[in-house]
């Protein structure tokens, strides 16, 4: 046997100012699938991640709520680690970016990179917000389009007509935070020389670090020349003070990767075993993988070795980078319910279900990954239930009838045994090189021969005769056998199942090496069903409950709590947008609760000549909605119909408070005619 490889593995840091969803959850568990994998192997593999805390965007989130960024991240790290463990992703540690290793540590990296001349200072014109007090990133300034004069445009990019310019090229410039006209002015940056590293990362790029098409994508940026990187931000800031420098800080995205290192030292605290230094010196023998996704390849394939080969320390084996997720065929949408959240998953489905879609859609590629709902049910169930888990249902109850549950000796089907073990390099080969697609597909046309085999063997039908029990403890006892190995397959993927199957099996848990062997006059223990098929109405209310919370969303920002309203730009609106709203006196004449939705009612709502149908999500302020039966109330009348699943929602009602069980559904006084115009 060869020596166990030392393997350190991490997924991106998730940002720390939102929830986690499907789309990042894809990371995560074709992380954790390989990393279980390497454990299953028997190599050392250690797995760690962080939240993202730092940037100015976690800085106005945590003001907007009224609380401290510290307090904010460290709620959204308590939500983050829980829908992780609920996935089954299995990190040896979850920790924050905001922490005292990384603060050292980012400072150690930062003085090395000084010290070796790779740091450069100049000053930066910027726009300055004068109310807040603070310098704007491009993102935090609006106004009007340059090239087409599109009003209320971001600093950096029109989403009208496509042009790309300056903050200051845009005209009639406005803090999107406080609303006043930023003005110019300059302070010192610190930038580091990536250009140094040209050379380098030439090379490194080139030497069986990344995917093909993901090399050839940074060629075309090193062809074209590297700029130099600013690392520094002015205060206010919500991150680490560079050193010698009061009022400058770290850019989020020197310090984010210099997390992985963080997230790993605060393990080796834990774990005396584990050597910092081995894993993250210069002449380390370890292997070191980052998995990212396409969206944030220049900081990981460019900027980050780049760093550490000017701090002096050992650059990555690999980046592994994959697609995005869609979902039935387009990017994920909250109005169509397909922007799911882990949790609101987690609230209607097993884990594992996803788990195996995944995986079994999961190539090498960078290529996009499409979630369709309707395939999900169909292979899950077709594969998992249908094939894998019934061949044990089949064979177990032979077996505990006819021989008190004990396995007898002997293989039934030598040709079988030999396609499973022919099988296993391939599937090895698969899972190392990160195709799970294919791990998946050979592991299931396994799983199909020893079905037909079994089918063919008939042991329920030799049950009935006489004399034929040998014949029958031989065929079930092998089609456990079989299924023992499709386990140890598959368990990388299905932790849970395989959990189950070990205790069904009466087995310690299984290790990759034990493909090598079989059960023999070897006792099980009771069979209980391992798996149930998934429901389609679980999927549907799935999307239901994404939609109902974005009408939760909805009626948040309506009533003030929202975005809208604290943006002052967004806030004044030209008179003749106003007018196109067509609000209406209207009368509700049926209020229900619906159900399979938990905020939502459903309202019937007569204006004059009509009658609509109106979902809004304000349940949890009125439990008794017939109490709201007979009341005026105001609405939105030409808002686009909405198709949810419980029917179209034509319109919206007006109601005011923050939320929760207050919301104060606003209403006329009395007089008022259904259907009145209300200006
Ligand atoms: N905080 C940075 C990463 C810093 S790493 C030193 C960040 N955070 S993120 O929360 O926006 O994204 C975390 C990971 O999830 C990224 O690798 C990103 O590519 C991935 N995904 C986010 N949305 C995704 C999809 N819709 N589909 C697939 N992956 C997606 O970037
Ligand atoms: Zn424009």
């Amino acid at each position: 046997m060869s020596e166990p490889r030392q393997i350190l593995v991490t997924s991106a840091l998730p940002y720390a100012n939102g929830s986690i969803h499907l789309g990042h959850m894809l990371e995560y568990i074709q992380t954790d699938m390989w990393v279980r994998f390497q454990k299953m192997r028997g190599n050392q593999c250690i797995y760690v991640c962080a939240d993202d805390a730092h940037g100015s965007a976690i800085m106005l989130r945590a003001e907007k709520e009224g609380i401290t960024p510290e307090q904010l991240i460290a709620n959204v790290q308590a939500e983050h680690s829980g829908d992780f463990a609920d996935f089954l992703v299995d990190f040896d540690n979850f920790h924050s970016t905001h922490c005292e290793e990384n603060r050292e540590l980012s400072a150690w990296v930062y003085t090395r990179l000084k010290n070796a001349g790779h740091i450069a200072t100049r000053s930066v014109t910027q726009y300055f917000d004068p109310e807040k007090g603070m310098f704007l990133a491009d993102r935090f300034i609006k106004g009007t389009c340059p090239k087409c004069a599109a009003d209320d445009q971001y600093g950096d990019n029109c989403e009208k007509c496509g042009a790309t310019y300056a903050p200051t090229e845009l005209k009639n410039p406005k803090s999107a935070i406080s609303g006043a006209t930023p003005e110019l002015r300059d302070s010192q940056h610190f930038f580091f020389k990536l250009p140094d590293f040209q050379s380098m990362l030439e090379q490194w790029t080139r030497s069986g670090t990344l995917q093909d098409a993901v090399a050839n994508k940074l060629s075309e940026w090193l062809d074209a020349g590297l700029q130099e990187w600013d690392i520094s931000r002015d205060a206010p800031y919500f991150g680490f003070e560079i050193p010698g420098e009061p009022g400058k800080f770290f850019y989020v995205w020197l310090d984010a990767p210099i997390g992985y290192m963080a997230s790993f030292k605060n393990l080796c605290a834990r774990r005396p075993e584990l050597d910092f230094d081995a894993f993250w010196g210069a002449d380390s023998t370890a292997e070191l993988y980052h998995f990212i996704g396409k969206d944030i390849v220049n900081f990981h394939a460019l900027f980050w070795p780049a760093m550490l080969e000017g701090a002096g320390l050992r650059k990555p084996t690999a980046v592994n980078v994959h697609g995005y997720l869609t979902v039935n065929g387009a990017k994920m949408s909250k109005s169509r319910g397909t922007f799911i959240k882990a949790r609101t998953y987690l609230d209607h489905l097993a884990p594992e279900y996803l788990r195996y879609y995944y995986a079994a859609k999961l190539g090498r590629g960078v290529d996009d990954l499409d979630l369709n709902l309707e395939d999900f049910v169909q292979k899950v169930n077709s594969d998992l239930v249908g094939k894998v888990v019934n061949i044990a249902s089949r064979c177990a109850g032979f077996i505990h009838k006819g021989n008190d549950g004990m396995l007898v000796a002997g293989d039934a089907a030598p040709a079988l045994t030999e396609a499973f073990a022919n099988a296993t390099a391939s599937i090895t080969e698969a899972y190392e090189h990160r195709d799970f697609a294919r791990a998946m597909r050979e592991i299931m046309a396994l799983a199909d021969r020893a079905n037909a085999w079994i089918a063919e063997q008939a042991p329920w039908a030799l049950a009935k005769q006489e004399g034929k029990q040998a014949e029958v403890q031989a065929i079930c006892a092998q089609g456990i056998n079989l299924f023992r190995q499709l386990v140890i397959f598959l368990k990388p993927v299905l932790p849970l199942l395989a959990a189950d199957a070990e205790a069904f099996l009466n087995v310690p848990p299984l290790r990759w090496n034990d493909l090598g062997s079989r059960l023999e006059n070897h006792q099980l223990n009771v069979f209980k069903p391992l798996m149930s098929r998934i429901e389609p109405t679980k999927v549907e209310a799935m999307v239901a409950a994404s939609q109902e919370d974005l009408a939760a969303a909805n009626a948040e920002a309506a009533t003030g709590n929202g975005e809208l309203k604290k943006d002052p730009l967004a806030a004044q609106i030209e008179f003749d947008t106003f007018d196109a709203v067509d609000l209406r006196v209207a009368l509700i004449v049926k209020a229900e609760a619906v159900e399979g939705a938990d905020k939502l009612l459903r309202l019937t709502l007569d204006i004059g000549d009509e009658q609509r149908n109106v979902f809004s999500g304000i349940k949890s302020a009125y439990p008794d909605p017939s109490q709201l039966e007979g009341r005026l109330t105001m609405m939105v009348a030409n808002l686009k119909p909405r198709k949810m699943r419980f029917g179209v929602s034509e319109g919206m009602v007006m109601a005011a408070g923050p939320g929760g069980t207050e919301i104060y559904l606003l209403s006329p006084d009395s007089g008022a005619k259904p259907g009145q115009r209300i200006k």
